[in-house]
């Protein structure tokens, strides 16, 4: 099995962190987009555009049979779009994990931390509007403009990391919200960083492991055998900090076997 997964950087790699826990018998070519991050803000239009140019880019080079968009913005975007043009192959979006924190609060106050372009977009709103219809739960929205390029660079507890997180949490500390959703795949980097600057225990929703369960799911469906180990090949259209990737990947069986490329797309 080939599973094709992108992202505009680092971020996916939590999904793939997550996969790699349990889904086996594969190979995992993953594309980080760093020559066209963040893209939170950017267009629809260039984030479609972006997300067709991979994907055709892994089905012609790696004959992938299913394609993760580990982003939410991307998702928003174009995950539509390409479940129409590429319909042979198994396609798992990634949306902000707002159901499971409707589920888990006890304040009824929740926080939710993504880029412009999800909070933005219509896939948002009507995950919203389904959601909330008779629901007494209020959200706390956050667009955090500038938190994927502080992560690229590594720089998940600088100073200004921390203001930037510090001003964006303090609403949901004020109205007591017991619950963040984590909207955008390269916020549980941050995740330490946020438990921190909030001065109560707060859960933190992400949305890696449920994905990666459902590409198990649909995968043995469709014959797939989940034994034996995992290949992965990172593929970077730019420069990525290898260091975080190291990270990301310290407790996985896999953290020596990556490969690592440089690649234009
Ligand atoms: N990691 C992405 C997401 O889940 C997007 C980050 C960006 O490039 O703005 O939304």
């Amino acid at each position: 099995m080939k599973v094709g997964v992108f992202d505009s950087g680092l971020g996916g790699l939590t999904v793939v962190s997550a996969i790699s826990d349990i889904f086996k018998g594969a190979d995992i070519f993953y594309v980080a987009d760093t020559m066209h991050a963040p893209y939170g803000e950017k267009t629809q239009e260039q984030i479609l555009k972006r997300s067709i140019e991979i994907t055709e880019f892994l089905i012609n080079k790696h004959q992938i049979s299913a394609l993760i968009v580990a982003c939410n913005t991307a998702t928003s975007a174009a995950i539509k779009s390409l479940r129409e043009k590429f319909n042979n192959l198994i396609i798992i979006g990634t949306e902000p994990g707002v159901k499971p924190a409707i589920e888990s609060t006890k304040t009824n106050y929740i926080g939710i931390l993504a880029t412009p372009a999800t909070l933005k977009g219509d896939k948002y709103q009507l995950l919203i509007n389904e959601l909330f219809e008779s629901k007494e739960v209020k959200l706390i929205e956050q667009a955090c403009p500038g938190l994927v390029e502080q992560i690229e660079k590594g720089e998940i507890s600088s100073a200004l990391t921390k203001s930037m997180l510090k001003s964006w949490l303090k609403p949901m500390i004020e109205k007591n919200a017991d619950t963040i959703v984590l909207g955008c795949t390269h916020y549980p980097l941050v995740q330490v960083q946020i438990k921190e600057i909030m001065q109560y225990d707060i859960t933190l929703i992400q949305t890696g492991l449920a994905i990666a369960r459902r590409l198990e799911d649909l995968s043995i469906k469709k014959g797939h055998i989940n034994e034996g180990s995992l290949g992965i090949l990172i593929y970077a259209t730019d420069k990525i900090n290898e260091n975080m990737i190291k990270k990301i990947f310290e407790n996985s069986e896999y953290k020596n076997k990556i490969t690592i490329r440089k690649y234009k797309i």
